[in-house]
């Protein structure tokens, strides 16, 4: 968000004590920031706070002189790459549904022409309203944003849905507004993270692979507006905004669940690390040592699982298929040979002897192998960016064969 011109329009609700936080979180991510509120929201956020974190004056008044002189509403407006509606009330969102524009924030969003980034907060029985409902349905139509609202406690004493998303989550949201609409239309298909394969009730085999590779590959997708599902191995990392997830365990679940969600992709990656072995049995039980005689050691027969990769590559037909692939040694020959063997369009190398390379690190060093032979080294860089590098790949290998 380098540089991308961010208005917060921040309305009368509990939740604007919030805000200060949501405006660090997205100057953070290099945005340039400022805020417009109501006189509602002055009551809930001082205009000094958000002053002092924006550098900026923070408008509150549509009649004003003094504030219309520094920077009059209509140019707000026009400044705004996108406006970030945070807290959205019930009375914000039906103004902006009927055209109103009775105070500061609604005449900026009456006149923008940037995209709007909605975050509603309010009441649970405000949010369930037909009103509200029907007012937020003629928003979407119109091409609004909106994030949220969660559902917990909420300040007015009840539960259910009406607090506003966490500051992170809105400004995730808020970067996929600003980012290039190129993979629209595509169904974009990740793997990611290990496999388990169970032994008994308590033990498996696995692998170090974390799943960031992968859930940076289906965020970034996201973020290009696909349509991103993440089939993901046991992980703790939380799923990018804008993605379905399928949680599998073993490389069968995974294969399961990457066969039945291929069909309707246009674009498949597999950045897991499935396990290419498993245990032939597997008990229900635990494996105690004392059921053995004493001293004996276990011997685990393993039988091959199907190779996910090469079994999608075969049917692919109009789809792109890319796989990964991590090596010690010999990278380049053994990926060459692996493009060749599993039948992908593109095979991503990466060499996990390097530092900050590979598992579990947030950066990754990757060579894209091609099909006629080519390769193509990148620097080291964060996931998300060499997420970014191999879409752009993949787009341009779209464009060719069409
Ligand atoms: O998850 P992180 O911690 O971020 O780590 C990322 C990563 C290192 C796991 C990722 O960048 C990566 O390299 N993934 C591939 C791991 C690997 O070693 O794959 P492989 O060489 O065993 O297999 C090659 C390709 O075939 C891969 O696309 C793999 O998903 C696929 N495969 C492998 C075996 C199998 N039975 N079925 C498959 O589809």
């Amino acid at each position: 968000m380098e540089q991308r011109r961010i208005l917060v329009a921040v309305t009368g609700g509990i939740a604007a004590y919030k805000v200060p936080e949501l405006v660090r979180t997205l100057i953070r991510a290099g945005a340039v920031v400022r805020c417009a509120m109501t006189r509602e929201a002055s009551e809930f956020v001082s205009p000094m706070v958000l002053q002092t974190l924006t550098g900026h004056p923070v408008r509150d008044h549509l009649f004003d002189p003094s504030q219309e002189g520094e920077i009059d509403h209509i140019s707000l407006a026009d400044w705004a790459e996108l406006v970030v509606l945070a807290p959205a009330t019930a009375n914000t969102l039906a103004k902006l549904a009927h055209g109103l524009a009775d105070d500061l924030v609604s005449a900026v969003l009456l006149a923008t022409r940037a995209p709007i980034l909605a975050a509603p907060a309010m009441n649970v029985n405000m949010w369930e309203h037909p009103a509200t409902r029907a007012n937020l349905e003629v928003l979407r139509s119109r091409g609004v944003h909106t994030i949220g609202p969660e559902a917990g406690e909420l300040a007015c004493g009840w539960e259910g849905l009406g607090r506003m998303s966490q500051p992170e989550a809105i400004a995730a949201a808020a970067e996929s507004c600003l980012a290039p609409n190129d993979l629209a239309g595509e169904v974009v298909l990740v793997s990611a993270g290990g496999t388990q394969e169970p032994v008994d009730a308590v033990r498996y085999l696995g692998n170090r692979s974390s799943g960031k590779m992968g859930f940076a590959i289906a965020a970034e997708a996201a973020r290009r507006g696909a349509r991103a599902v993440l089939v993901a191995g046991p992980s703790s990392l939380p799923t990018p905004a804008g993605v379905r997830r399928i949680d599998v365990g073993s490389a069968l679940e995974m294969r399961d669940a990457m066969t039945a969600e291929f069909d309707a992709a246009t674009i498949a990656v597999m950045a897991a690390a499935v396990a290419d072995f498993r245990p032939s049995q597997s008990s229900q039980r635990k494996i105690k040592k004392e059921d053995l005689p004493d001293g004996a050691g276990l011997t685990l027969e393993l039988v091959p699982n199907p190779d996910i990769l090469a079994e999608l590559s075969r049917t692919k037909g109009e789809r792109t298929v890319v796989g990964f692939a991590a090596e010690s040694h010999d990278m380049i020959e053994a990926a060459r040979r692996k493009l060749t063997r599993k039948g992908c369009d593109l095979l991503v190398a990466n060499d996990i002897t390097q530092q900050a390379s590979g598992f579990d690190s947030d950066t990754n060093t990757v060579v894209f192998v091609w099909p006629d032979g080519q390769i193509e080294q990148l620097a080291s860089l964060p996931k998300r960016e060499v997420a970014a590098q191999l879409l752009d790949r993949v787009m341009k290998l779209r464009g060719e064969s069409q």
